[in-house]
């Protein structure tokens, strides 16, 4: 099945849900077992099956097929949100005393889950200031468990050069872990260009109504844990599970087996079945909505450009992007709808004067957002790291919407008048 087809109808087993054309929300907690020798069979996790809806819940697990075949994974698994998506991978691949390489252009909840919570767990976060591949290879040390970035940086918006990075963490025996959440599988598939775990806020474009917190984490199956002694946890007995070694008994899928049944089970942030319903409809107008999404971001993004009030324009597509050239490898079907731009006026006016444009904290809606980086989301970082992050203090982060660009364009001209007034 091509992309759409998978979006809109994989995985439906029409007789399963009674013939019910949209899938139902499985609302249960708990699935009653045939005997007791199942119900010792799905503890000893010698069978599948549903045992309790914080590890796994039948409407989870259409989201997680469908999103595992349209990033091309092995198998996924939802979350509460983004961040327990995050939280999850790291906590699957690194222990206290354990390093991994990550640059500072990131997410700035995943800037802070990473410099302060994981500090505490005594896992050390090693940000490379560059955009240049050698930067992240002298920063792998023997400790070292993992290069993780994000596709499209978030609010820097930076083409990762996901190819490259790939090549560095398998040369030193460590997978790479992308969150792919502003491209989405449908412009970019970071799997495809080496990437071993795709991390997703399915907050954002998979949902996409700014209805459901989600996140999502997908295992490429690629990576061999085997390879070298550093992932003991998927090659040596979980005395959890009474013994099973991860590795041996679920093969490629060692990874998601076990962030399931041991971290998912044992942190507890799992996704509400009426979230992960919402999440499926959403994916099933992905495409559609994201090809409206980037046609409106490229055209406002070129209107700012020319504006002569507007100090800098910050989106892949733009000839004129320092990351064009990488833009046009890993995003061929457009550049998502963030945009980064400076306004040459009182910012605080500029905000306050729109009136299509949402000020939120959020991306990916099908409403215009615009966010103020450096009042909100990077407000917590010191004037050093945000100066490192990208964020000056006239910078605007636009979520370009599906409204009618000519309306979009509008209320952001009329704003810029307003902020010089
Ligand atoms: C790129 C990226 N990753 C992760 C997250 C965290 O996701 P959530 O808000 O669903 O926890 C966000 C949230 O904005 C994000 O933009």
């Amino acid at each position: 099945m091509k992309f759409e087809t998978l979006a809109v109808s994989g995985f439906i087993d029409l007789k399963k849900q009674n013939n019910a054309v949209s899938t139902p929300i499985y609302a249960n907690t708990a699935y009653s077992f045939d005997s007791v020798q199942h119900a010792v069979d799905l503890f000893d996790l010698k069978v599948a099956g549903d045992i309790y809806t914080r590890i796994s819940n039948p409407s989870w697990d259409m989201v997680e097929k469908r999103l595992a075949a349209l990033e091309g994974g092995v198998g996924a698994l939802i979350t509460s949100s983004g961040q327990a998506a995050v939280l999850i991978t790291m906590l699957n691949l690194a222990e206290a005393g354990d390093e991994i390489v990550t640059t500072d252009k990131i997410y700035g909840g995943t800037y802070n889950l990473f410099s302060k919570t994981f500090k505490q767990m005594g896992i050390k976060f090693v940000f490379v200031n560059s955009d240049n591949l050698e930067d992240y290879e002298k920063a792998i040390t023997e400790k070292t468990k993992c290069i993780y970035t994000e596709t499209l940086g978030n609010p820097s918006i930076k083409v990762a050069d996901i190819e490259g990075l790939a090549k560095i963490a398998h040369k030193h025996g460590i997978p790479l872990v992308v969150d792919n959440t502003v491209p989405t599988p449908y412009l970019c598939r970071p799997i495809e260009f080496g990437a071993d775990i795709v991390v997703h806020s399915t907050t954002k474009y998979l949902s996409g109504h700014g209805n459901a917190m989600g996140g999502a984490i997908i295992d490429s199956g690629k990576f061999d844990w085997s390879q070298n002694d550093k992932f003991k946890m998927f090659t040596t007995p979980d005395e959890s599970y009474h013994g099973v070694i991860y590795n041996q008994v679920f093969g490629e899928a060692a990874f998601i087996v076990k962030a399931r049944t041991h971290l998912m089970r044992d942190l507890g942030c799992c996704q509400s079945p009426f979230n992960a319903y919402l999440t499926q409809l959403g994916i099933e107008t992905l495409h559609v909505r994201m090809d409206r999404h980037c046609e409106n971001a490229l055209k406002l993004a070129e209107y700012l450009e020319k504006h002569p009030h507007i100090n800098f324009v910050n989106y892949p597509l733009l000839k004129s992007s320092p990351d064009y050239e990488l833009a046009q490898k890993y995003l061929k079907k457009g550049g998502s709808s963030l945009i980064g731009f400076g306004v040459d006026g009182d910012g605080t006016k500029f905000i306050e004067a729109l009136k299509l444009f949402v000020h939120a904290t959020n991306l990916g809606d099908v409403h215009s957002v615009i966010t103020y980086p450096a009042g909100t989301t990077h407000r917590q970082l010191s004037e050093e790291q945000k100066i490192k992050a990208g964020i000056t203090n006239d910078f605007m982060r636009a979520s370009v919407g599906l409204e009618n660009i000519d309306d979009i364009i509008e209320d952001i001209d009329n704003a810029i008048k307003v902020s010089r007034s």
